[in-house]
């Protein structure tokens, strides 16, 4: 079985999926970790983002690996644990002209799809349901408001997870920040030429601004034994 999650950046959808993968017994595929990787492998390099050959050669050259462990999982760049520095804001700031490059997709959507072979999966993206998986047994598309977004981020990146009740003091100008860089990545990610983020017409719209994980959890859970 595909269980697709789609949705913006900060909405749950890696907390969510990972707790189905988890219930399931699922392989747990995080499509924005390969964007991710690619973007850092280019910042290292010295590569311009906005050089499309030179990305996609990176894209192209790369090993990405991902290894589970409790709680989630480890990405490995080339061999390398890089599970961290994926996520800083330089990679957050570079990713978005990686991503919008179509060779660099249709290598990934490649990579994605051999996962997809070895057995069920719960894939998270952008454009899990309309693209890579248009025939995911499960589709959803995971919302939530742009302030409520950026709490969570600030949260994480302060090592708490407001998702799940390790709620942790944020400060009110990185939070800022951080949704400045939301709305940007949003609107960005939503207008873009290949494979813009959008809900495909059989997704289930589950808007999480006032629900808590297990809320989201039990109606993802409700699809997929429906679809049983
Ligand atoms: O989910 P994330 O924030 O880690 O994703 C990082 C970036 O990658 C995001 O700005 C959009 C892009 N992305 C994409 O274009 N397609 C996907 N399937 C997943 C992520």
């Amino acid at each position: 079985m595909i269980v697709a999650i789609d949705g913006p950046a900060g909405s749950g959808k890696s907390t969510v999926a990972h707790a189905i993968a988890k219930k399931c017994g699922f392989t747990y595929l995080d499509t924005g970790a390969m964007y991710r990787c690619v973007t850092l492998a280019c910042l290292r390099r010295g590569v311009d983002v906005a050089d499309e050959g030179a990305v996609t050669d990176v894209a192209r050259s790369i090993s990405i690996e991902f290894l589970p462990r409790e709680g989630g999982q480890t990405v490995l760049l080339d061999g390398e644990d890089v599970t961290a520095d994926i996520r800083t804001p330089e990679v957050d700031r570079a990713v978005s002209p990686v991503s919008a490059i179509a060779e660099v997709r249709s290598a990934m959507v490649e990579l994605q799809r051999e996962v997809a072979k070895k057995g069920d999966i719960v894939a998270e993206g952008r454009d899990i349901g309309t693209v890579v998986f248009p025939a995911a047994e499960v589709k959803v598309f995971l919302t939530a408001d742009a302030s409520a977004r950026a709490h969570r981020r600030a949260v994480q990146r302060q090592g708490g997870d407001a998702a799940t009740g390790n709620v942790v003091a944020t400060d009110k100008a990185s939070e800022e920040a951080i949704l400045a860089d939301i709305k940007r990545r949003d609107a960005y990610d939503s207008t873009r030429k290949e494979a813009p983020l959008r809900a495909a017409e059989d997704a289930h719209h589950i808007d999480s601004s006032n629900l808590g994980v297990d809320e989201v959890v039990a109606k993802v859970m409700e699809l997929i034994d429906n679809a049983r």
